[in-house]
């Protein structure tokens, strides 16, 4: 594992919440606004919607995902990568149970967790205890990879390690089979960290490799593009979390398109997939927004 970023550390090292500024109005961002989420969560409770919104939350569903790939080597059609992200489960008692549940009898070869473990801007003390019991139960069956996003903090790349998971900060490492080889991506948080580098991530490898980056947050879907990445695998939105009827979200803390904000995209010639996650942040409810781990099968185009 690559050493942890300095611009990483200095901002855990603040130990409190930051702005994100983007935009001119960033100030204005749900985001931003901290203030905001205790006044939603006791409007729903008054309201008696909190309860089903936080049902909501535990209620996590499986998704299949073909996602065919010019450049995928043929050893590698029909892989399947189990993805997992944004879980922030130490705020959402039932999470993990309900997760593992889900994912016990699915056939995979990789799992790849998003990132977005702890709940808050901080770490709790479930966090270890939780990530290194998901970690260690999953690693039973498949190799586990994993990447950091904005909710994370680097006691936890210890406790992934210490359960055999690769976890990848702006590093890149090598899939083989039958001679082949597919190349996974990992770049640290670009969202609120700002710790991401897919210059560095991506050294040493072929214009040729067929490449598939793992970055919390879509929100590197050009620059990715650009620098010729096949399949870029995100997170980080919660498909926004509180919908309208149909799905809609209200609001998205990411700098994309709203394409990039839920499920399958493409910009130009790379495919992407952003997740709806498993948990939820801010306030554990969701609402037409359901939460999701995401089977990925990858095929020859
Ligand atoms: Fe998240």
């Amino acid at each position: 594992m690559r050493a942890v970023s300095e611009k990483r550390l200095a901002i855990e090292r603040q130990d409190r919440k930051h702005a994100v500024r983007r935009g001119r109005f960033w100030w204005l961002r749900w985001e931003n606004l901290s203030f905001m989420e205790p006044v939603l969560a006791a409007s729903l409770k008054l309201c008696g919607q909190y309860k089903r919104g936080f049902d909501n939350v535990l209620n996590v569903t499986l998704t299949r995902q073909e996602l065919p790939l010019k450049r995928l080597p043929e050893a590698f059609d029909g892989f399947r990568m189990l993805w997992i992200s944004d879980l922030h489960f130490d705020g959402i008692d039932g999470l993990m149970e309900n997760v593992l549940d889900r994912v016990e009898n699915v056939q995979r070869d990789i799992v790849v967790l998003g990132g977005d473990f702890c709940f808050d801007h901080h770490m709790t003390d479930l966090a270890a205890p939780r990530t290194e019991h998901l970690a260690r139960t999953l690693s039973k069956t498949s190799p586990v990879y994993a990447i950091f996003g904005n909710h994370d903090y680097t006691p936890l790349a210890e406790v992934l390690g210490g359960c055999g998971v690769t976890l990848l900060l702006n590093e890149n490492t090598a899939i083989e089979r039958n001679g082949q080889a597919l190349q996974l991506i990992g770049v640290d948080d670009c969202h609120y960290f700002k710790a991401h580098d897919l210059e560095l991530a991506m050294q040493g490898l072929d214009k040729d490799d067929c490449k598939i980056l793992l970055s919390h947050s879509p929100e590197l879907y050009a620059q990715a593009a650009e620098r010729g990445i096949d399949l870029c695998l995100s997170g980080h939105t919660h498909g926004g979390q509180i919908c309208l009827p149909g799905g809609r979200a209200v609001v998205y803390s990411a700098a994309t398109p709203r394409k990039c904000i839920r499920g399958l995209w493409t910009h130009h010639d790379m495919t992407g997939y952003t997740s709806g996650g498993a948990g939820a942040s801010g306030v554990p409810v969701r609402f037409n927004c359901p939460g999701e781990i995401n089977l990925f099968v990858l095929c020859k185009q």
